[in-house]
């Protein structure tokens, strides 16, 4: 099964029809007529099978995945330990529900994520099926274990789409536009962004602590919650100093920091964790995406006795933690661990930032490089300004896809480009995407 994955997707990106080619163009006229207009229509492109970085779509061409399925697929896809995984679990059960009769993958999922995630304190986790009920969920416990409701959260955050979530997330349209009224006790701070604001990780902490203290007080808040490196809202990376000083001032009044490395978790920024770059221990931790290798499954792991201050039945859900899931997960932190991929993700951010600094040398719309490891980003401006270029993103994206490539734009001003290949992908596979990229920018 494995080979013949790998003799029908190949390795190299192959573009034979027109993009989308006839057969996805027809897919795509029958999903008009019964997929909800409100998904985003990326690159209507429809995929047969992939494996590593390449998907093969219905009309066969070979796209490159610079995406990973926006940081899900971080080990590739079709890895034989993954699919030996999920094959064995499917056919011994595929689900009990585990607050009705439980599963040992289930427990040795929460032991990974007690080894894996900052701090060597007693942790306890909840599985659940998306990074939004990871969050929701954080901020339940959150509340509970402190007796206290606010919550703060930053500009360009983003949490996820369900009513809570919403309510976390910064930015209105696509995500809240004309979908509230939302949930209350959500306070929203400034987030420390160096190529805009020019201030060091300290003073930006400081501000930012100054507006909770004023405008909330710190003995109302049960948590904040923060991405380290934001993910949709355009790989925002705080100045050095911003995460450890919140993080202190947190622990000094009571608050519960809540990490979302729901994006950058799971070796993607060349750690297990992003925190991990500036030794920051949050009380929680929420995880989604590359944890289980495309299948879904979530987690909240946190600090014993704020996890267990919850009283039974408090937390769960039908299908959280699913043994399927669950068992590729645990292929998957296998997979993350045995080879390195860690150190590999380092190496494909120093590829990434080199072709894009000689880039940002000789043309003049790149105004800022940043992020870490496989999770790398390009900030486009209008020439000899810092006013965002929106149009530019998305004719970078419109060029890398009409020649096979997925590339992902994100940001509140949707003026980044985003890159997040799986962390498999070949050194000629990535040099072959970043030249396609360097083309397309050099085309405007
Ligand atoms: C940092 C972060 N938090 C939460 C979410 C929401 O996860 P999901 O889409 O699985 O609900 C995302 C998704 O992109 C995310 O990047």
């Amino acid at each position: 099964m494995v080979s013949s994955v790998e003799s029908v997707v190949g390795t190299e990106r192959k573009v034979v029809t027109e993009i989308p080619g006839p057969k996805s163009q027809a897919m795509h006229a029958r999903r008009k007529e019964v997929v909800s207009h409100g998904l985003t229509q990326g690159y209507p492109i429809y995929i047969d099978r992939a494996e590593g970085a390449i998907l093969l779509d219905i009309d066969g061409n070979r796209i490159l995945d610079l995406g990973s399925g926006i940081a899900v697929t971080t080990i590739g896809h079709a890895v034989p330990e993954v699919i030996e995984a999920v094959s064995d679990a499917v056919s011994k059960f595929t689900h009990t529900c585990f607050m009705v009769t439980p599963y040992e993958s289930y427990v040795q999922v929460c032991e990974e994520l007690a080894a894996l995630t900052p701090g060597d304190h007693a942790k306890t986790s909840a599985l659940l099926n998306s990074g939004s009920e990871a969050v929701e969920n954080a901020v339940k416990i959150a509340r509970l274990a402190t007796g206290r409701q606010a919550v703060i959260v930053f500009d360009h955050a983003y949490h996820g789409r369900t009513n809570l979530t919403m309510a976390l997330t910064a930015k209105n349209m696509p995500y809240k536009d004309r979908f509230g009224p939302f949930a209350p006790e959500i306070y929203r701070m400034p987030m420390s962004y160096p190529f805009r604001d020019g201030l060091s990780g300290e003073e930006a902490a400081k501000r930012a602590i100054a507006q909770i203290e004023a405008q909330v007080g710190a003995k109302n808040v049960a948590a904040l919650l923060i991405e380290p490196i934001q993910g949709e809202g355009g790989f925002i990376d705080p100045a050095p100093g911003f995460l450890p000083a919140l993080s202190k001032w947190t622990t000094d009044n009571g608050v519960v920091f809540i990490a979302d490395e729901i994006q950058s978790g799971f070796c993607r920024t060349g750690d297990w964790f992003a925190v991990n770059h500036e030794g920051v221990i949050p009380d929680m931790v929420t995880t989604a995406k590359g944890l289980a290798g495309g299948m879904p499954l979530a987690a909240v792991t946190g600090r014993a006795e704020l996890m267990n201050a919850v009283h039974e039945g408090g937390l769960g859900g039908t299908y959280g933690g699913n043994p399927v899931a669950a068992a590729a997960a645990l292929a998957t932190i296998k997979v993350l661990r045995d080879r390195n991929l860690a150190g590999r993700a380092r190496e494909i951010g120093e590829q990434i930032v080199s072709a894009l600094t000689s880039l940002q040398k000789d043309t003049n719309i790149i105004g800022d490089i940043r992020g870490r490891g496989a999770m790398i980003a390009m900030e486009l401006i209008e020439p000899g300004t810092k006013n965002p270029n929106a149009a530019a993103a998305k004719a970078i994206v419109a060029y890398c896809n009409a020649r096979g490539v997925v590339a992902l734009a994100c940001g509140t001003f949707g003026n980044v480009i985003r890159l997040l290949p799986p962390l498999v992908i070949t050194d000629e596979q990535l040099a072959d995407g970043l030249g396609v990229i360097a083309e397309a920018v050099r085309s405007l």
